[in-house]
């Protein structure tokens, strides 16, 4: 009934234009994410040409919250009121979506708006994982301006893993001449067994982390780096192997294939600790975010469990579980970050073994990792693999789809689009969930392009989940606004986007 009443009012608006020989032909704007309101009124303002940026009056009002904004076209002028210049930033994106349509519409006049508008979580994330694959540093900008387009203001960068460590280290330059370099790279499916018989490899430079982390923050979007420790550890291992349980005699080597591997960091090693403290002491001085990441998931504990040095440990600590192990590495190296001002967050599995109350917890195994954190205390991203692993296919038949060879899995955008990220929490609770990040792991994605496809739309859920969930609307009411607002600006800028959502492909 409201489409319909807002329908009826575009075309009385457009009958009143015509009649009175104007030269603007009226607007129906949506925009993705919802905003907090937006009403219709006033005479708009006029462009030189259909589409084209029109001059912004800015102004700072530290009354409002710090991304939040006002925009408002209904006198003739743009005019922004923002409570920082990030609320700025997020104002001039909706302003982009808003000229999208009006030149589409062929009209050279902004209708008259008045949108407020603020995000509901503080951190709203995209991963993006460049050791299964590694993407070139104007690739990775590419990525950051896709999120700026989405006011995603958080880019979660996976730096390290067993297929190749991608961050320099200036202390330990093994871990790029060896451990950014595997010898060739798994064909198909996992257990396929074939190989593509070329080496593989590369890695970003501290000046080009420092170009992405100033290129990111003129969009207002913090990188967040992810090291990833204990597991996760084979290309770290095959540059340093005295640091891994089988010494230094072992030849680990960076895998050529994915999945979860036995060689993990020696927890009973203290070169292990000083090692990881090392880096992270590069990595901060790269990073200036409040965040560090250190991974912590998927680290099997069988080796430590042989090892003599970590045996040791254990006894020393009085420890009964090898999960105390991983307890301690963590805790440890928590510890060393809070004494740079720096706070700690990991994949769920850093709970195992005990995890202190203030590390932040990123739940992926569904959301129960998060909803237990919740309870517990602990702040909690949520990313559950259920809702916002975008490495998942797009349809339920993903071959009989077309859709490019993908790690498994079934994520339509209707999937993520239906995320509650409050559910099973109390008030209390639900103030723990600071915010909602979405996983591009890359595996099977070989390319941007591919990074693209399997990306967007869905990016565009993952946004107005955690920007606007008040204000979500039916699906297809989403996935009209995507059409209307989004396309015509992916299309301008050659985005790869998956078409499955438009043609009602589940
Ligand atoms: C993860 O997907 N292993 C965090
Ligand atoms: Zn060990």
């Amino acid at each position: 009934m409201k489409r319909f009443c807002q329908t009826l009012l575009s075309a009385l608006l457009l009958v009143i234009a015509v009649a009175c020989g104007k030269e603007t032909v009226p607007v129906d704007v949506v925009i993705v994410p919802n905003p907090v309101s937006m009403q219709a009124g006033g005479r708009g303002v006029r462009l030189s040409a259909p589409g084209s940026m029109p001059k912004i009056r800015t102004v700072i009002d530290a009354k409002l919250a710090s991304e939040e904004y006002i925009l408002d076209t209904r006198k003739g002028k743009v005019k922004v009121t923002a409570g920082s210049d990030a609320g700025a930033f997020w104002a001039r994106q909706t302003l982009l979506q808003i000229l999208a349509q009006v030149e589409k519409a062929g009209s050279n006049r902004i209708p008259g708006l008045l949108i407020q508008d603020k995000p509901t979580f503080v951190y709203r994330g995209a991963h993006l994982d460049c050791c299964r694959h590694f993407f070139s540093v104007d690739e990775v900008k590419s990525f950051i301006d896709m999120l700026a387009l989405h006011k995603i203001n958080v880019f979660h960068w996976h730096l390290t893993d067993d297929q190749g460590w991608r961050a320099e280290i200036k202390r330990y330059p093994r871990l790029t001449e060896v451990g950014s370099q595997r010898a060739e790279t798994l064909v198909g499916h996992y257990g396929s067994d074939q190989y593509d018989g070329t080496p593989y490899g590369g890695f970003y430079t501290q000046d080009q982390m420092r170009e992405i982390v100033a290129y990111a923050a003129e969009r207002f979007i913090t990188v967040i780096p992810e090291i990833e420790m204990p597991g996760h550890a084979s290309a770290a291992l095959a540059s340093y192997p005295e640091l891994g349980c089988r010494g230094a005699n072992y030849p680990y080597k960076v895998q050529t294939t994915w999945g979860v591997f036995p060689e993990v960091f020696c927890a009973g090693n203290p070169e292990t600790v000083t090692f990881l403290e090392k880096v992270l002491d590069e990595i901060c001085d790269i990073f200036p975010s409040e965040y560090i990441h250190i991974g912590g998931d998927e680290a099997p504990r069988d080796e430590w469990e042989k090892c003599p040095k970590c045996q040791a440990l254990m006894k020393e600590k009085g420890y009964t579980r090898e999960a105390e192990l991983q307890s301690y590495l963590i805790t440890t190296v928590e510890q060393y970050l809070a004494a740079k001002g720096r706070k700690l967050i990991g994949w769920d599995e850093i709970l195992d073994g005990g995890v202190s109350q203030s590390a932040t917890v990123m739940s992926w195994r569904g959301a129960k990792g998060g909803i237990a954190a919740a309870k517990m205390g602990n702040d909690v991203i949520m990313t559950p693999n259920s809702h916002f692993y975008l490495d998942y296919y797009q349809t339920g038949d993903p071959e009989g789809n077309g859709e490019p060879l993908g790690i498994g899995g079934n994520l339509p955008l209707r999937k993520c689009y239906s995320f509650d990220p409050y559910d099973q929490l109390d008030e209390s609770e639900k103030a723990h969930i600071k915010g909602i990040q979405a996983n591009m792991w890359t595996e099977y994605v070989p390319t941007f392009d591919h990074v693209q496809h399997m990306v967007l739309p869905r990016l565009a859920a993952l946004a107005e989940v955690a920007w606007s969930p008040d204000k979500r609307t039916e699906y297809d009411d989403f996935v009209d606004r995507i059409v209307r607002a989004l396309l015509p600006i992916y299309d301008a800028r050659g985005y790869a986007y998956a078409p499955y959502a438009f043609k009602d492909i589940e």
